[in-house]
């Protein structure tokens, strides 16, 4: 079978189990199989695909069609124009996220040598993809008087083995950490700004999750009744502490979590789409 045959095979099996992908997704998992870039699989329609490569593919789309996510099935997931390594440890970086990546070089432009240090501290880090992403972006500005520290979070062990990965693959210097919001406090030097940076399980208990969701770890997508226990727990913590904090959330739970914020003394001062910026009074 040629590699076009098996596109076009592979797309109408993924569409007629209602995957919205299924060209993209079938390109993606036969360029995984041959270990080639897209544009190469692209530009040879014609070549021949082997026995064990074509039965890796189905293999691969038969997953794909029961909705496990495409990125658990090839390894890998682009968060930001960078790929990132992730597992059925860790959540797939969601496209939404990358907005809290941009709020927060909005921020860090305003610092501008205002402060002479400042942590970065991304709570629930899972693969690190936000926390890796603001310390290569932030290393691009011109900031020579501001010290910045990265620090990722989670309860995680088996993630944050991952985010390690993908900090060693970009060549960023973040200190992991094993770390539990429930129980654990932040250990935090007064000389220092914060910023913490959170997506954390944000889900309302009762909410439906798309099937490719359901394959997710449970522990990362839940919070709770309304969703938002663990941000109450976040704020909760950080009460008083001189700090931005930037969380992502459904724009349904925004009014609520402003207010949990401003009973912590943390006032709103910015807002795109999932993501709030929050500010110490
Ligand atoms: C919504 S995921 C976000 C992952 C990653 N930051 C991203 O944007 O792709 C939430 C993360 O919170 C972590 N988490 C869940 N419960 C936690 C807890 N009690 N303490 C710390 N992290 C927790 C999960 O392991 C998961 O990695």
């Amino acid at each position: 079978m040629t590699i076009n045959e098996c596109l076009k095979q592979q797309k109408v099996l993924l569409e007629s189990h209602n995957i919205p992908t299924a060209y993209l997704d079938s390109e993606l998992i036969i360029s995984y199989v041959l270990n080639k870039e897209r544009s190469w699989i692209l530009a040879r329609p014609e070549y021949r695909l082997n026995s064990k490569d074509l039965s890796n593919i189905q293999t691969l789309c038969n997953r794909r069609a029961s909705h496990e996510p495409i990125a658990y099935l090839i390894g890998k997931q682009e968060f930001y124009g960078r790929d990132f390594i992730v597992s059925p440890d860790t959540l797939t970086p969601r496209p939404e996220t990358e907005t809290m990546v941009e709020l927060l070089l909005s921020q860090v432009e305003n610092l501008r040598s205002k402060v002479e240090s400042v942590n970065i501290i991304d709570v629930g880090t899972g693969s690190g993809c936000i926390v890796i992403t603001a310390a290569l972006e932030i290393s691009n500005f011109e900031l020579r008087n501001t010290r910045f520290e990265y620090f990722g979070l989670d309860i995680s062990t088996p993630a944050l083995k991952i985010a390690c990965e993908n900090a060693k693959r970009h060549k960023v210097d973040i200190k992991f950490k094993k770390f539990d919001l429930i129980k654990n406090t932040f250990d935090l030097q007064e000389s220092s700004f914060n910023i913490f940076l959170a997506n954390l399980p944000y889900v309302p208990k009762n909410f439906n999750i798309n099937l490719a969701a359901t394959h997710e770890p449970n522990f990362a997508i839940f919070g709770g009744d309304d969703g938002l226990d663990y941000y109450r727990l976040l704020f909760d913590k950080i009460h008083k502490i001189n700090s931005l904090v930037i969380t992502e959330s459904l724009p349904f739970q925004h009014t609520e979590l402003s207010k949990i914020a401003r009973k912590n003394e943390f006032k709103l001062i910015n807002s795109s789409d999932f993501i709030q910026v929050f500010s110490s009074k």
